[in-house]
């Protein structure tokens, strides 16, 4: 299938900080109207639960690929599923410019992340709240971005976990200590309440389902969240680089 949906931005192109507003919050009815209403936004994050790896089940690739050519905004989707290494590579084949996959579903994490990137999008891994990142730090290399989640993965609206905090900065410091330009994506009940403490422990990507579409003016709040990050980040050496 032709990839109709934009190219990922260059890295000398993204901004500082990224906010990808969640579909999940948003009318699974009208989700080319939902994607229309947070223009301006970085990404969309679409979330594809199957309902083994997650207790919840949304959308699967047919959905990712109408909704490739319904927007031009990249989109950015997190895998919650068993099997991602066999299902992985088909949701970039639909026109995701992001794929993010859990490492603790994928059964060789190394190899699957090659493939996605081979295949031409970026390559993602995320981490369950309980899933340490010191595992991983050989890892980080063959990867484009990090994924912390900061809720149990599985539904929108939940609160924060602030103990994740540590992690996002232990995260931060692999990173730094690496010299890898590797985006840091948070992920579960970023608010305007929370993204700055996620800025300043060094998350550049901010995912938010129902504080973007539970907003009245969700573009507006996606550029609000944004500059919030923004703000909190100003100095920082990861903020400074680009
Ligand atoms: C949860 C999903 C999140 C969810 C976030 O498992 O991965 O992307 O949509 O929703 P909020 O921002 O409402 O916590
Ligand atoms: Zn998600």
């Amino acid at each position: 299938m032709a990839q109709i949906n934009p190219p990922a931005p260059s890295d000398s192109q993204r901004r500082t900080c990224q906010v990808s507003p969640s579909i999940l919050s948003a009318d699974f009815a009208r989700l080319a109207e939902e994607a229309e209403a947070v223009r301006g936004a970085d990404w969309l994050h679409v979330d594809v639960m199957d309902n083994h790896f997650v207790p919840n089940l949304t959308l699967g690739v047919p959905v990712v690929e109408s909704l490739a050519r319904a927007t031009r905004t990249p989109l950015d989707c997190h895998l919650m599923i068993e099997q991602p290494d066999r299902w992985a590579p088909q949701y970039v084949e639909a026109g995701a410019g992001s794929v993010t996959f859990h490492a603790e579903a994928a059964a060789a994490p190394v190899r699957l992340a090659r493939e996605i990137r081979a295949k031409g999008a970026r390559a993602s891994m995320a981490l369950r709240p309980a899933t340490p990142i010191e595992q991983y730090e050989d890892l980080l290399p063959e990867l484009d971005m990090i994924l912390i989640m900061t809720v149990e993965p599985g539904f929108g609206g939940q609160a924060f976990l602030d103990i994740m905090l540590s992690k996002i900065r232990r995260t931060r410091e692999l990173i730094s200590k690496h010299g890898l330009d590797l985006w840091l994506q948070v992920d579960g009940g970023v608010s305007a309440d929370t993204i700055e403490r996620c800025a300043e422990a060094g998350a550049d990507v901010f995912v938010a389902g129902s504080a973007v579409y539970g907003a009245a003016d969700p573009a507006e709040a996606v550029r609000s969240l944004r500059a919030q990050a923004e703000a909190a980040t100003v100095g920082a050496p990861w903020a400074c680089a680009h």
